[in-house]
């Protein structure tokens, strides 16, 4: 018994077979780059119907998936860019009534941390979920994940990928900055925005491109924004943990496989007797193995839609899905308890 999940909310089109104790089997991902500058939603999409069916057709040359072995098809309903979501959303479809299979919505955000805690085996971890378009801090109560802080701007991802770009790289801006941070010194002075549990980005985004132009080095302000921005996530990811008084943390989101993130939160969390856990970058990134599993979990607790019912939410939030597996049987004590 396998799922296959797609996901498609805005660069990454991906494919995935998960098995019912949460193996990964495969993941097939094709991910799109735009010529220049930013996404643009409907050639990404495009890009996005272009490649569903060659990843399928790889997983199954490549021995991986046998449609008799597929028990439910789940895809990512959002959030995302409408364009994106309906190209993945049209697969799944298609394969639901082809395979006469239940066709299952995950909520993209919470796929995030589902695969998160899958990995790690926490229970009821804080998840700091940093990517391209979205910057949160979510945590489970009351029957649903909700969002306790995020960012009032752009994504962390998004503001290292423009500000990439003003410094004469490509995309993906993340990894390219992480490289340059690491030849340099945290010397520039940089704008640090917290404003409660929220954090925003254009601010150092600005301060950022006039220091570049008044002839700060490219590496130096490289590991000036890392140390800023990243401090800025622990700081608000500490608030929720100590406020919350739980005691494990998970990151999610592409700019959850930077090392000086994933070093900074660690240093946060274990003083404060927190584990803290990051999946393996290609699980942190975009991928369709995120959106069976959590498809799994939806699936399991009746979760299924028919086809008229499917419609994708590009604005869907997190705090909308009722998280039902998470919900302790009738009778359990504690609404917030596993
Ligand atoms: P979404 O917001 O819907 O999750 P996305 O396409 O931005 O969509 P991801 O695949 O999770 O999603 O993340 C891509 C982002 O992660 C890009 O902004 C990229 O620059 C950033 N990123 C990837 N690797 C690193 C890294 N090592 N350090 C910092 N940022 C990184
Ligand atoms: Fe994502």
């Amino acid at each position: 018994m396998v799922i296959l999940g797609i996901e498609s909310t805005a660069h990454t089109a991906s494919m995935a077979i998960v098995d019912a104790e949460g193996n990964v089997r495969a993941i097939a991902s094709d991910v799109y780059k735009p010529p220049s500058g930013g996404i643009h939603p409907r050639e990404a999409a495009n890009h996005h119907a272009e490649a569903f069916p060659e990843l399928l057709a790889r997983l199954v040359s490549e021995g991986h998936l046998h449609p008799e072995e597929v028990e439910a098809v789940a895809f990512s309903r959002g959030p995302g860019l409408g364009p994106c979501l309906r190209s993945g959303a049209t697969v799944a479809r298609m394969l639901s009534l082809r395979w006469n299979r239940p066709l299952i919505p995950v909520n993209h955000c919470v796929a995030h941390i589902e695969i998160a805690r899958l990995l790690s085996g926490m229970t009821d971890p804080v998840l700091l979920y940093a990517s391209g378009g979205n910057t949160q801090i979510i945590a489970y109560a009351h029957g649903r994940y909700r969002v306790l802080g995020e960012t009032l701007d752009m994504g962390v991802g998004n503001f290292l990928d423009k500000l990439a770009i003003a410094l004469g790289g490509t995309f993906p801006g993340g990894p390219l900055i992480e490289q340059w941070a690491r030849q340099g010194e945290p010397t520039v002075e940089l704008p640090y925005s917290v404003h409660g549990m929220d954090v925003s980005f254009s601010g150092l985004y600005t301060a950022a491109k006039v220091a570049f132009r008044n002839g700060a080095r490219r590496e130096d302000l490289a590991r000036s924004v890392e140390e800023t921005a990243y401090s800025m996530l622990c700081e608000t990811l500490e608030r929720a943990v100590a406020h919350l008084g739980r005691h494990e943390v998970v990151l999610g989101g592409g700019v959850a496989a930077n090392q000086r993130l994933r070093g900074m939160v660690e240093r946060m969390a274990t003083p404060r007797g927190v584990r803290s856990f990051a999946p393996p970058p290609k699980l942190c990134v975009d991928n369709g193995a995120m959106i069976a599993w959590t498809g799994y979990l939806v699936w399991r607790t009746g979760g299924a839609v028919p086809v008229e019912e499917s419609l994708v939410d590009p604005r869907q939030r997190t705090d909308q899905v009722d998280a039902r597996w998470r919900t302790p049987p009738p009778g359990a004590r504690s609404p917030d308890v596993r």
